[in-house]
């Protein structure tokens, strides 16, 4: 299959033509790019998870682009999904709702609940708009790897696999949307996102997190199936240091070193701080360290871009988890196997 590349800029029914034929799209959202598929069509869904490799138990979320379309899409809109709706859609928000009958179960893994998110992305919009229809996307990666924030990166995974990717430049937030699990009281997080803790319980009070999220535990499943999967892992073996700064940048130049005896290629993750400490050319700054903006931004990216370098290991600083530092540190501990290495004063 001939994979084309659609320029996002310019008005073109083309994308939306291919999804109402049962075609496969990438396009863009504000988070990472989605791989869309009519959600109402069982064997476009079935293609989504063979282009990706995804395990057949991992629900896709569905995209809207009005409330009418949410409405045919679950059984209740609950009081608190108003609320949640009203401050934070369109926006990475993706919310789990009882489904309605006319949800294939392919979409929901066969789960009796359905995720749905309203995207700000006006490309996005515009294509559910033009298509008519509910989209199931997932993250437009080959499953396992990191997501993808830019065409050039879904062209990657996908090429050959898919009928068409909607180039829309670079997604500005850059990490996936906050899952949250409004069946429940409270409310759970089932994976944290562009929307943080703090901004969902400002106007909806305390809410939990899962359990499984907190811990490195691995007797602990995620209630997001897709959550317990090795994820965002680039072909290099990923390190996290933490600690005190001038320690940690000791210990990963040590690292190189021993990297570089062993003829082995390491690269670095961190700040614009930092960007100049370490004693090798495959550095990478994320951006400010205080600005998790940023650093979130440029994750993904960073990671994939190591494997076009053939880098062996990353070694990457460790990052605050307040705001989306919380996403961006599931995230990172996750594409490094929870290889964390904490350097204290004592020695
Ligand atoms: O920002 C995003 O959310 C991106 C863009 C494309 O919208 N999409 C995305 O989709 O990250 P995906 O498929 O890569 O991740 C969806 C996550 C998975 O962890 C999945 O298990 C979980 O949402 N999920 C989907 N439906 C669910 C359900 N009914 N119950 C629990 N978790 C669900
Ligand atoms: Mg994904």
């Amino acid at each position: 299959m001939q994979t084309l590349m659609i320029d996002g800029t310019s008005k073109n029914m083309l994308a939306a033509h291919i999804l109402q034929a049962g075609g496969l799209v990438a396009a863009p959202t504000e988070t990472v790019y989605g791989l869309c598929a009519n959600a109402f069509s069982k064997q476009a869904v079935a293609n989504i998870f063979v282009a990706k490799g995804r395990p057949n138990d991992n629900p896709l979320i569905i995209h809207i682009a009005d409330l009418a379309m949410l409405k045919r899409l679950v059984r209740k809109i609950p009081p608190i999904a108003d609320t949640l709706i009203s401050h934070f859609w369109p926006g990475p928000l993706t919310l789990i709702f009882e489904a309605s009958d006319i949800v294939p179960s392919a979409v929901r893994a066969g789960l009796p609940t359905v995720a749905i998110r309203y995207p700000s992305n006006p490309i996005m919009q515009q294509l559910i708009i033009d298509s008519g229809l509910p989209l199931a996307a997932p993250s437009a990666n080959t499953s396992g790897k990191p997501s993808p924030t830019n065409a050039n990166r879904v062209f990657e995974d996908l090429n050959g696999k898919i009928d068409a990717i909607i180039d829309g430049g670079n997604c500005d937030i850059g990490i996936e949307s906050t899952v949250l699990d409004i069946t429940t009281t409270p409310p759970t997080i089932l994976r944290p996102g562009g929307i943080t803790v703090e901004m969902i319980e400002s106007v909806i009070g305390p809410i939990s997190i899962d359990a499984a999220l907190l811990s490195q535990d691995s007797t602990a499943t995620p209630k997001a199936p897709g959550m317990k999967y090795t994820h965002y892992s680039p072909n290099a073996k990923v390190c996290i240091f933490e600690g005190p700064l001038d320690l940690v940048i000791d210990a990963i130049n040590t690292r190189i070193k021993q990297d570089a005896i062993d003829g082995k290629i390491s690269g670095v993750l961190c700040t614009d701080e930092t960007v100049s400490s370490f004693c090798t050319s495959n550095v990478k700054s994320l951006g400010r360290a205080s600005h998790l903006d940023e650093i979130a931004m440029h994750l993904f990216e960073a990671l994939r871009s190591f494997d076009d370098d053939g880098i062996d290991f990353v070694y990457s600083l460790s990052f605050s988890k307040s705001g989306i530092g919380q996403a961006i540190m599931n995230r990172l501990d996750k594409s490094a196997g929870f290889n964390i290495i904490t350097i204290t004063n004592k020695k």
